[in-house]
């Protein structure tokens, strides 16, 4: 991939103007730092679009990339909410990845009806759609999650959907069995022969038991793939991080270095963090643990060969940690999992992503 240039600084002195942003002190270190973003936001409001421009070196669309948003209705393609970030892109320089071909959210009722009509028709609509996205968004998406959140959670994960198999129960599997995934890396390789293909997933990140059971879940699928001979060239790790698990930087070093010993790019895909159920009552003390937790976790990827890091957004104000009733606090109080706060104030957790780029030399 070509090399982003340096994001500007923000034009209206936002938090943290006249200091590189992590983009920059990033790239310094050799590391691609990003962010997910909402097109419309970047085109109405001028604040969080010149966050995004001086953070960022890397976008990624948190909801415009998804089936829901690309083919709302079976044939009629929509390109238009992509594209607001496309633009941004172009305008501010700034590489795009793709999130994502095949996902069990975001699909469309047509969809769903579709896939349950047989493997046929599931097979026919999955070539279409990869072949209409990969030939309208190619000469600036390189980057692709061909397939999210394949891999089964294990009980004992606060969202256990744990299955029969070590695949996750999906409309995709039900319709085309464990071989849609294959299938998907196939069909964007034909389509596009140097398009880098992601497998990206989350919940192989902590030190608890049914995260490491994860691992060993994700390992097998992934060697399966490369040993079939199905293209595939990164795996992308969430990064969804929770204070409540615990974690081990050297674990978590080897799981990367493990994917990294199979030939594959390791991307660090949607960093935030949820805090405990417990807090402490001091706004301080909660964001030095998240930083510390972020660092950790940041360094211990970039030590194993991680050279790709993107947040789940940037500021609380936009966070889907606030929104998103499967992952936002009961307790009335908010999480605090990143770079930026509600009022778009670099937090610690801003200066530990700046910190774990230092761990690797100069360039
Ligand atoms: C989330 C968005 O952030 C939410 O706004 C939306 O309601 C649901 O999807 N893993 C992923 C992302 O791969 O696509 C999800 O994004 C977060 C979890």
């Amino acid at each position: 991939m070509p090399t982003p240039p340096a994001p500007t600084p923000p034009a209206n002195g936002a938090a943290g103007a006249g200091t590189p942003g992590l983009g920059v002190l990033g790239l310094r270190r050799g590391v691609t730092f990003g962010t997910a973003v909402q097109g419309g936001w970047l085109d109405t409001e001028p604040a969080y679009a010149a966050m995004v421009a001086a953070e960022a070196a890397l976008l990624v669309p948190e909801w415009e990339g998804k089936w829901s948003a690309l083919q709302p209705q079976e044939g009629r393609f929509d390109f238009a909410p992509l594209d607001r970030i496309l633009r941004f892109g172009l305008r501010h320089r700034r590489q795009v990845r793709g999130h994502a071909l095949v996902w069990h959210q975001a699909m469309p009722d047509w969809l769903l009806t579709a896939l349950a009509e047989g493997p046929q028709r599931a097979r026919a609509v999955l070539e279409a759609h990869i072949a209409t996205v990969l030939d309208r968004t190619r000469r600036q998406v390189r980057d692709w999650d061909v397939v999210n959140e394949v891999v089964a959670d294990v009980a004992g994960s606060d969202t256990p959907q744990a299955g029969p198999g070590e695949l996750r129960d999906s409309p995709w599997l039900r319709a085309l069995g464990p071989g849609y995934i294959d299938l998907a890396l196939r069909l964007a390789r034909e389509r596009d022969a140097t398009l880098r293909l992601v497998l990206n997933d989350y919940g192989t990140e902590s030190d608890e038991p049914w995260s490491l059971e994860k691992r060993r879940r994700l390992m097998r699928l992934v060697r399966g793939l490369l040993e079939r001979g199905v293209p595939l060239d990164a795996v992308g790790i969430q990064g969804h991080l929770q204070m409540s698990e615990r974690f081990s930087p050297e674990g978590f070093r080897a799981h990367v270095e493990e994917l990294r010993s199979l030939g594959l790019a390791v991307l660090i895909t949607e960093l935030d963090v949820r805090e405990a159920p417990r807090i402490a009552p001091d706004i301080a003390q909660r964001d030095a643990a998240v930083a510390e937790r972020v660092q950790s976790f940041v360094a211990a990827g970039l030590a194993g060969g991680v050279r790709t890091v993107l947040t789940w957004g940037l500021s609380d104000r936009e966070s889907w940690l606030l929104r998103d009733p499967d992952v936002a606090r009961r307790d009335g109080a908010q999480h605090r999992g990143l770079p930026f706060d509600e009022e778009r104030r670099r937090r610690p957790m801003w200066q530990a992503l700046a910190d774990a780029f230092a761990t690797l030399p100069e360039r």
